[in-house]
């Protein structure tokens, strides 16, 4: 592939987790790969530094999906370095657990700005970057708003939010042949589930939990020519949890 051939994505929370094995797997789908990060620039350079290895590139950027100049300002640094964006993926996102009487204000909005108003700022600030025929992609949960969870309810109208927003986004941008889908995981072995894997296991028709890797494919074909017919949908892939 030349150096003309080779594409543009923008990951927003993209060090580790799903959003990390989403950057891997786009790099090798031949994408020039920025990623945002907050908290972990160990988990962001061994990315960048992995991904270097194996002859792709990718661009770490701090910047806190709750703060929409961090928003733009990553944005723009992309576009900078890489050139207009092909693919947008809003991946960044946070799990607090606690019960109606006990979430405080300050959980409440940072649950929102991040997980909602952070995930359409992310869209806003790129789409006018986005080449015509590009990809937004953004990572609901299905299990979240299809069941209840004591302790979950705020998390669970976030990922609501996610899903509702992704139609009406895939309507504005239908005019560009920009595609706007939603990614539904099930339970998945990154540090948001750290000591809960044995448990959420037992609950699978599968008997196990998805790898980062497995969502990194749905981003893949999302991200790819394959899938430029399917708008405003959100697609589950949770082994059979939520049927
Ligand atoms: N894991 C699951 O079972 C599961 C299931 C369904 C849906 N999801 C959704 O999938 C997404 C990724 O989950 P995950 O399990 O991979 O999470 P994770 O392991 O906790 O990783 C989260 C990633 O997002 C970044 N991030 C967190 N807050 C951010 C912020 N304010 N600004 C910018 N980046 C931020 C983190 O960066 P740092 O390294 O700097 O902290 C990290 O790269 C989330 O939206 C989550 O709700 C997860």
């Amino acid at each position: 592939m030349t150096i003309n051939q080779r594409k543009t994505a923008l990951v927003f929370g993209g060090s580790r987790g799903i959003g990390g094995a989403a950057v891997e797997q786009l790099v090798k789908d031949g994408f020039d790969t920025a990623f945002t990060y907050v908290s972990r620039p160990d988990s962001a350079n061994a990315l960048v530094a992995n991904i270097g290895s194996i002859g792709g590139r990718a661009i770490a950027i701090q910047a806190d999906s709750g703060d929409p100049e961090a928003i733009r300002a990553a944005v723009a640094k992309t576009v900078d370095l890489l050139g207009p964006i092909d693919a947008v993926v809003v991946n960044a996102g946070i799990l607090r657990i606690n019960t109606v009487e006990s979430v405080s204000l300050e959980e409440l909005d940072m649950m929102l700005n991040i997980n909602v108003r952070g995930v359409y700022l992310s869209i806003q600030a790129a789409v006018p970057y986005l080449k015509d025929g590009g990809r937004v992609i953004t990572i609901g949960s299905n299990v979240a708003i299809s069941t209840g969870s004591p302790g979950a309810s705020v998390y669970q109208l976030t990922k609501a939010a996610v899903a509702a927003m992704v139609k009406g986004l895939a309507l504005d941008l239908a005019p560009r042949r920009i595609t706007v889908n939603n990614i539904q995981p099930g339970p998945t072995e990154t540090d948001m589930n750290a000591g809960a894997i044995e448990m959420l296991s037992a609950r699978s028709p599968l008997k196990r939990v998805a790898a980062p890797e497995e969502i990194a494919g749905v981003v893949s074909y999302l991200a790819s020519q394959a899938s430029s017919y399917m708008t405003g949908s959100s697609l589950t892939i949770d082994g059979g949890l939520t049927l």
